[in-house]
């Protein structure tokens, strides 16, 4: 097939007649319910995975399903001429809990809905959308006769720590093998504004339980001699934790990181990032600081402890007079380079057993922080293809988020690692009534194509990466 190079103007009117296709693509993603955390849905997780291979067959590609010892991964290739370059796209096709009526949803998280270009659903943005995007974006110039193997990488692990991940790049590395690698899972700093990480922040979660009795106890009974674990667990959070600051108080947690360069913070304030935009988009009512400065280093450059949810005592209405038995914290900390998640979770351990020996830590998933190339020929190739797909330049920052597979990917397979991430801030990653849109999508399906069409002019230059 002769190769089609794609010009702006006709591949927006080719995308616009693609609409209803993607819609119905992103409808097949969105309503299998692929919630990874859940052992209800894992079920629906296979199910997922299994019509992700018919789309990438109904495109021309072929696809199959890796097992792991956990949930599949999905590995789509739409191929190219022989010895053509392989750009691996990575997505992730599970998604975190969500109900209908529980925590602000307002529709079905599980069925489709389009509305003024909008698409609601459980991982519409995240990733489902940017997925089907890349989907699309391989799709066209597989039409155009770009000379390119598009390798579609979709995990099912990605939001419960990717444990499995790694086991799988060791056995298919060299099917795997890859010019570059695109992760699309990152987030724009406002509409109009695209992103480019270079970094993403680990992850070290765990949980503190304490146990002081077998059972509740009446607390006019038992009241005054009787131990309190939430009471005590909420002591240990606090000498952990300094609630107001954020700042972590561990024995020895500040040795174990340092701040982003100067000229990188100056980086993060130029990208066009809006402390005031920043919170109405995030629903926060106030927040710890709001110089700019400040603010893009608190999320994208330092670390942080959070406290995600307590357990134990009476949750019900009204007020139950008990003394509970039992009690949980469910915490994590993000992690800068060069902290990792074992040496974290250690150093919580040692600060707990001191402020109270009777608290059990129990470590939970890990990921570690990724920092990688600022500059070179995939990170131009990247910003060429927002350009062209949206008509914007990105910023160069670092993200807040954590992806497990980025840095497995690094290690793995060796190839350059860039990132073509289509989420804005108000689609609401993890958050009630998420969506993304058709403009998103649109605008993606272009990049992704022009960012292939780059990669096919590499084979002959794969020195200079
Ligand atoms: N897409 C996000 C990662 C992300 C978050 C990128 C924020 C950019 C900004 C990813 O799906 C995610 O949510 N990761 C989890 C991983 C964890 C559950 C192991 C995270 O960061 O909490
Ligand atoms: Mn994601
Ligand atoms: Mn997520």
């Amino acid at each position: 097939m002769s190769e089609r190079p794609l010009d702006r103007e006709s591949l927006g009117r080719e995308i616009e007649s693609r609409r209803s296709e993607f819609v119905s693509v992103l409808r097949t993603l969105v309503e299998h319910p692929s919630v990874s955390m859940q052992p209800e849905h894992q079920g629906d997780c296979r199910k997922a995975a299994e019509a992700a291979v018919l789309l990438v067959e109904e495109r021309g590609g072929t696809a199959r399903l890796c097992e792991t010892d956990g949930l599949p991964v999905v590995v789509g290739r739409i191929e190219g001429p022989e010895g053509a370059p392989v750009v691996t796209i990575y997505n992730h096709l599970d998604v975190q809990p969500a109900a209908r009526g529980e925590d602000g949803w307002t529709r079905d998280p599980f069925v489709f809905a389009e509305q003024d270009g909008r698409f609601y659903g459980r991982g519409a943005t995240d990733d489902k959308g940017p997925a089907a995007s890349a989907l699309l974006g391989a799709a066209v110039a597989r039409e155009h006769g770009t000379p390119v193997t598009t390798q579609l990488v979709w995990e099912l692990e990605e939001e419960i720590g990717s444990q499995h991940f790694e086991a799988f790049l060791e056995r298919e590395k060299e099917a795997l093998a890859s010019d570059v690698v695109v992760i699309s899972d990152t987030m724009w700093i406002a509409p109009g504004k695209p992103a480019i990480p270079y970094g993403l922040r680990g992850l070290a979660a765990a949980r503190l339980v304490l146990e002081t009795a077998d059972k509740d106890a009446h607390s006019g009974v038992t009241g005054g001699v009787a131990r309190n674990p939430l009471a005590e667990l909420c002591e240990v959070l606090a000498g952990c934790l300094d609630a107001r600051t954020g700042a972590v108080k561990i024995e020895g947690f500040d040795r174990t990181w340092s701040e982003p360069a100067r000229e990188e913070v100056d980086g993060f304030v130029a990208s066009g990032f809006d402390v005031e935009r920043f919170r109405r988009s995030q629903a926060l009512h106030t927040m710890r600081a709001t110089d700019p400065r400040e603010v893009t280093s608190r999320i994208w450059g330092r670390p942080t402890m959070e406290v995600h949810g307590i357990r134990g005592g009476y949750q019900g209405e009204g007020v139950k007079t008990i003394v509970p038995p039992r009690a949980e914290a469910k915490v994590s900390f993000r992690l800068v380079p060069p902290q990792t998640s074992e040496q974290i979770v250690e150093l919580l351990r040692a600060h707990v057993a001191k402020l109270n020996p009777d608290v059990q830590v129990v470590g939970e998933h890990g990921i570690r922080p990724y920092l990688g190339p600022r500059d070179g020929a995939v990170m131009e190739a990247a910003a060429d293809a927002f350009a062209f797909g949206f008509g914007a330049q990105p910023a160069w920052i670092r993200e807040g988020g954590s992806i497990g597979a980025v840095l497995l990917m690094d290690q793995h397979l060796r190839a350059p690692i860039t990132f073509l991430g289509l989420s804005l801030p108000e689609h609401g990653y993890h958050g009630p009534d998420e969506y993304f849109d058709w403009g998103q999508a649109s605008g993606g399906i272009a990049a992704f194509a022009r960012f292939l069409e780059r990669a096919a002019s590499w084979k002959a230059k794969a020195a200079a990466l």
